[in-house]
C-alpha cells in the first residue's frame, strides 16, 4: 500500500459504532491507515450508536479492538495520535443532526456498520438530518433480501445519496488474492489463452468456514447460507474469474465486465442445488451442538448453513462449462478456493506402457488461508519404468513478498475515502446477483443433515459430479 496517498480531507462517520464489526474490522483498519499515514489528513472520525457512550468510552473500545485485531499490534504513541480523532456521538430517536456539531470538513463519508433493517431508517435521517450534500456511504452486506427488496432499498438510497457517492462493500474484493486474479488472468500472455471453455473442462468455487453461526442464531435464521455468502461473496469471485478483459483498470470498465458475468447466469435450477444444515460433531478436534441447538434458532428451523450448486454461464467463453459453488459452515477446515480443471488430454499416449489413468491437470488459487496459486500436472517418477505421479508447482504470498496482505478492510476504506469505486458493488451487480438466485429462493430444496466437521450432506456429491469436490487436505 505504500504507493497509496492520503485521500482528500474528510470526516468519518462509522454508525453502528459499538458493534462487533467496529470494534474487529473498523476501527482496527482505521488506525493502521493512520499509521500509514493514509488516513485524510484534516477530519475527525465520529462514532455513532444507540449506546449513550461518551468520546473517552469510544476511545477505550477502539483501544481493546486494536490490541486484540490490529494486524500490526498496537504501539502506544502511534494510538494515542489516532484517538485524538476519535468522538462519538449518541443516536437519540434516530436524528442524526446532532452529528453536525462533530463534523469539520465539507466532505464525509458514512460507513453504515448496523444490521440491515436499520439501513433505510438511516438513509432517510442522513437526508433529513441535511446532511446528503457532500455524504458518501459505505454500505454493509447483505443488501437485501431478495431482488425486490435489493430495488427498494436501492431506491432508497438513490432519493438521498446518488449511485457515484454509493459503495456497497464485499470485503471478498478487498483480498490481495481475489485482486491478483485480475493480475494473473490479464497480466500474463499464456493465462488468457487457456481461460475458456477449450481448454477448461469445470470451476469450481468452494467457501468453507469451520465456524458455527457464533452466537448470532437469530440474525442467521434470517439469511442462511444463499444469502449470506453465495449470492455476494461467491457471486463477486466467480465474476472475477469469468470476466471478459476489460477495456482499461478504471473502476467502470472493471464493473461493466463483472455485471455481464452475472447478467449471463443461467437462471439456477432448484435441482441444481443441494441446501444443507449442520448437526452436532467433531470441528477441529471440539465437539460442537448442531445448528438447531444454537441460541436463537427456532428448533424446526430449515435455514440452510450449506449450500452445493451446478450452474452455468450463457456466454460465448463459457458456454458448456460448469460452475460448481460450495459453501458451508462447520466444516473441516476454514478455506477458500478456486479449483480450475481443464480437459484432458485428447491421447492417452502412456497406456501402452501401463499408465491407464491420468489425473487431469489443475489450477488451484487459494484465496484464504495460506494465499496463493498452485499448478497441478503430471510427471514422470523416477526409475526405469514410465509411472507417473501428481505433483505441484505453487506460488505462495509468504514465501514470494516476505510479508502479510493488508487487511482487507484497510484497502477498502483508503479506496472509499479516495472516491476509487474499483472493488465495490454497482446496483446492476447486486440486482443480477439476487436475479439469479430468485428460482432457489422463491422454490428452495429440502434441506439435508451434515454431520459438523464433514464436508457437508452425501447429497451434495451429486452436484459435482461426474467426478468429485477437491476438498481441503485438513
Ligand atoms: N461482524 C462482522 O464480522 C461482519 C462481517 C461482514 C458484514 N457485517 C455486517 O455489518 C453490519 C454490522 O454487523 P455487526 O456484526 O457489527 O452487528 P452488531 O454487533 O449487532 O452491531 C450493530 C451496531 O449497529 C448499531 N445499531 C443497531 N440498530 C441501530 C439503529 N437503528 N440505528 C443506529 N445504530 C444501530 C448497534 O448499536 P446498539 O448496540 O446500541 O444497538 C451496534 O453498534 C451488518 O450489516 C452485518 O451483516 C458484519
Amino acid at each position: 500500500m505504500s504507493a497509496l496517498s492520503p485521500p482528500p480531507d474528510q470526516d468519518i462517520v462509522v454508525v453502528g459504532a459499538t458493534g462487533d464489526l467496529a470494534h474487529r474490522k473498523l476501527l482496527p483498519a482505521l488506525y493502521n491507515l493512520s499509521v500509514e499515514h493514509l488516513l485524510p489528513t484534516k477530519g475527525n472520525i465520529v462514532g455513532t450508536a444507540p449506546f449513550t457512550w461518551n468520546d473517552q468510552r469510544f476511545r477505550e473500545h477502539a483501544r481493546d479492538g486494536v490490541t486484540k485485531f490490529s494486524r500490526t499490534g498496537i504501539d502506544t504513541a502511534a494510538f494515542d495520535a489516532f484517538a485524538q480523532r476519535l468522538h462519538f456521538v449518541p443516536i437519540a430517536d434516530g436524528d442524526l443532526a446532532p452529528l453536525r456539531a462533530h463534523l469539520g470538513c465539507d466532505r464525509r463519508i458514512a460507513y453504515l456498520a448496523v444490521p440491515p433493517s436499520a439501513f433505510k431508517a438511516l438513509i432517510d435521517a442522513l437526508g433529513a438530518a441535511g446532511l446528503a450534500q457532500g455524504t458518501s456511504i459505505i454500505i454493509e452486506k447483505p443488501f437485501g433480501h431478495d431482488l425486490s427488496s435489493a430495488r427498494a432499498l436501492n431506491q432508497t438510497l438513490h432519493a438521498v445519496i446518488p449511485e457515484d457517492r454509493v459503495y456497497r462493500i464485499d470485503h471478498y474484493l478487498g483480498k490481495e488474492t481475489v485482486q491478483n486474479l485480475l493480475v494473473f488472468r490479464f497480466g500474463n500472455s499464456v493465462s488468457e489463452r487457456i481461460w475458456n471453455r477449450d481448454a477448461i473442462a469445470r470451476v469450481e468455487i468452494t467457501v468453507a468456514e469451520s465456524l458455527g453461526v457464533d452466537g448470532r442464531g437469530v440474525l442467521y435464521e434470517e439469511i442462511g447460507a444463499i444469502r449470506d455468502i453465495v449470492q455476494n461473496h461467491m457471486f463477486q469471485v466467480l465474476a472475477v474469474t469469468a470476466m471478459e478483459p476489460p477495456i482499461s483498470f478504471e473502476a467502470e470498465a472493471i464493473r461493466n465486465e463483472k455485471v455481464k458475468v452475472l447478467e449471463s447466469i443461467h437462471p439456477i435450477d432448484p435441482h441444481d442445488m443441494v441446501r444443507g444444515q449442520y448437526a452436532a460433531g467433531m470441528v477441529e478436534d471440539e465437539r460442537v451442538v448442531g445448528y438447531l441447538e444454537e441460541p436463537g434458532v427456532a428448533a424446526n428451523s430449515t435455514t440452510e448453513t450449506f449450500a452445493a450448486l451446478r450452474m452455468h454461464l450463457d456466454s460465448w467463453r463459457w458456454s458448456g462449462i460448469p460452475f460448481l459453488l460450495r459453501t458451508g459452515k462447520r466444516l473441516p477446515t476454514r478455506d477458500t478456493r478456486i479449483v480450475i480443471t481443464f480437459r484432458d488430454v485428447p491421447v492417452h499416449l502412456f497406456r501402452d506402457v501401463g499408465v491407464h489413468q491420468m489425473d487431469s491437470n489443475r489450477m488451484v488459487v487459494h484465496i484464504q488461508p495460506n494465499e496463493g496459486i498452485a499448478l497441478k500436472f503430471v510427471a514422470k517418477q523416477p526409475g526405469p519404468d514410465v509411472t507417473t505421479q501428481q505433483v505441484e508447482m505453487t506460488f505462495s504470498y509468504g514465501t514470494s513478498f516476505k510479508t502479510s496482505p493488508p487487511e482487507a478492510y484497510e484497502r477498502l476504506l483508503h479506496d472509499a475515502l479516495d472516491g476509487d469505486h474499483t472493488l465495490f458493488i454497482r446496483e446492476d451487480e447486486v440486482e443480477s446477483g439476487w436475479a439469479a438466485v430468485e428460482r432457489v429462493l422463491m422454490s428452495p430444496p429440502p434441506v439435508h443433515l451434515y454431520p459438523a466437521g464433514s464436508w457437508g450432506p452425501p447429497e451434495a456429491d451429486r452436484i459435482a459430479s461426474p467426478g468429485h469436490w477437491h476438498n481441503a487436505t485438513v
